[in-house]
């Protein structure tokens, strides 16, 4: 079979390890894909974000299958596209990316349907919002409706901050049209875990939960970044309230976009927070999340390309979805100065050894050597049988990685050690 990947970052080179297991995959491209990724499939440079390119390259090379990854193309409507030429895909249809591609449908959708989430207000006019914050409960949170790059969102802890915020977002356009409407919702505290979960609009089967550390620096310091680390399984994250979860916010989900004519199947991605009144969305994503990706696929036991197949085809049910009992540990290794000034260009030497988990996000390929382009370049993943040794694992590969311009914190895990530790 011939299969596409559209995306080339370090979740999409997880994505393509993985699915190469199947051995009835012939071929199997990468549309951009990146330097690190050229080992593992082939790269052709077309844009995740270029759809009548991947439609394109999907009809002259006859292509089987095809697994839309990050958010853009997705929320664009790259799976219909595809669909449309035949072409069986992994990933919503547009109607159902709309849970990320706006906050505004996901935060009303929870709301009618009575999934728990921040209590929230939404705003069209920055005049009205800004009204509204006078006599707005403080810390708060503001969200931009559309896709941000994962930035579109303020935590503030002052009333200046949110007035600043809402300045920024709606008057100077910072992040374009997705500010036209905000949310301005309730600020929650409590572990954060991520669950990525399989379903095919029938049923959901979710992996094993993860942690992302999204700020820059160790402590949870510094500034918000795509995800600077990730461990699986969660240790928050405890098999009553997976249970409670799956009654409360997964099976609703699923079921309140069937009722909405929006049938979503692929991965649909729960970001949870534990708060003291129960697990809450904080939000959805449409995809897999990146890192999170990066520790959850490498302890899945089953063939994940039978599995995609099954969400296309609706028989998840009768599918496998099995993970190792171990724990994993991904570093991300950046380019200093990520998530704002960077540079470029640096050799990226990965011995072969430690090659198998490590992801390539951002390098590219010139006169065969790997260097790095990108704010995020490798996310390098130990799997062991106790977290503490997956920590340790992953910063030993770490070591053994030659490039001289990496910038990574050095506390990945310890928070869920901490956790492990006192249960
Ligand atoms: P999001 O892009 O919606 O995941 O938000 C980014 C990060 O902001 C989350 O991972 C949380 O750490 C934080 N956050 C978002 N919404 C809230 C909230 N209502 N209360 C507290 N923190 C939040
Ligand atoms: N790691 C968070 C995300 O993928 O959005």
């Amino acid at each position: 079979m011939k299969v596409l990947v559209v995306g080339g970052g370090g979740r999409e080179h997880a994505i393509i390890k993985k699915i190469k297991e199947n051995k009835n995959i012939t071929e199997l491209y990468a549309l951009p894909g990146n330097g690190g990724i050229e080992a593992d499939a082939k790269c052709v440079s077309i844009g995740a974000k270029d759809i009548n390119g991947i439609v394109n390259f999907a009809k002259e090379n006859k292509i089987d299958y095809a697994v839309v990854a990050p958010d853009d193309p997705l929320v664009l409507g790259c799976v219909d596209a595809l669909e449309e030429i035949g072409v069986p895909c992994f990933g919503p249809n547009k109607k159902a990316a709309i849970i990320e591609g706006s906050k505004v449908f996901s935060k009303n959708l929870m709301k009618k349907y009575g999934i728990p989430t921040a209590e929230y207000e939404v705003f069209n006019s920055a005049e009205v919002a800004l009204e509204y914050l006078k006599t707005a409960p403080i810390p708060t949170v503001i969200k931009a409706d559309g896709l941000a790059l994962g930035k579109g969102v303020v935590i503030a802890m002052t009333r200046e901050e949110a007035y600043d915020a809402v300045r920024s977002i709606m008057g100077d356009k910072k992040f374009g049209d997705s500010g036209n409407n905000i949310v301005i919702e309730e600020f929650l505290t409590g572990p954060e875990v991520s669950v990525l979960a399989f379903t095919d609009g029938k049923c959901v089967k979710p992996m094993v939960s993860s942690m992302d550390h999204k700020r820059a620096l160790d402590f949870d310091k510094g500034l918000n970044t795509g995800g600077m680390g990730t461990v699986a399984p969660n240790p928050y994250y405890t098999n009553d309230i997976a249970d409670e979860c799956m009654k409360t916010i997964f099976l609703p989900t699923v079921n309140a976009m069937n009722a909405e004519g929006r049938e979503f199947k692929g991965c649909l991605y729960f970001g949870l927070m534990l708060t003291p009144n129960g697990p809450k969305v904080i939000e959805y994503n449409c995809r897999f999340g990146d890192p999170e990706t990066q520790v959850v696929l490498p302890l899945l036991e089953s063939d994940l390309f039978e599995i995609m197949k099954s969400v296309t085809n609706q028989t998840l049910e009768n599918c496998d979805v099995k993970f190792a009992d171990k724990n994993a540990c991904c570093v991300i290794m950046a380019s200093k100065g990520y998530p704002e000034k960077y540079e470029n260009g640096f050799e990226i030497v990965i011995p072969e050894e430690i090659n198998d988990t490590v992801y390539v996000a951002g390098a590219k390929k010139a006169d065969g050597k790997l260097l790095s382009a990108g704010g995020r370049v490798l996310g390098v993943t130990d799997v062991n049988n106790t977290l503490e040794k997956a920590i340790e694992g992953a910063y030993a590969k770490v070591k053994k990685i030659k490039f001289d311009n990496a910038f990574y914190r050095s506390d990945i895990g310890q928070k869920a050690l901490k956790a492990t530790e006192a249960k």
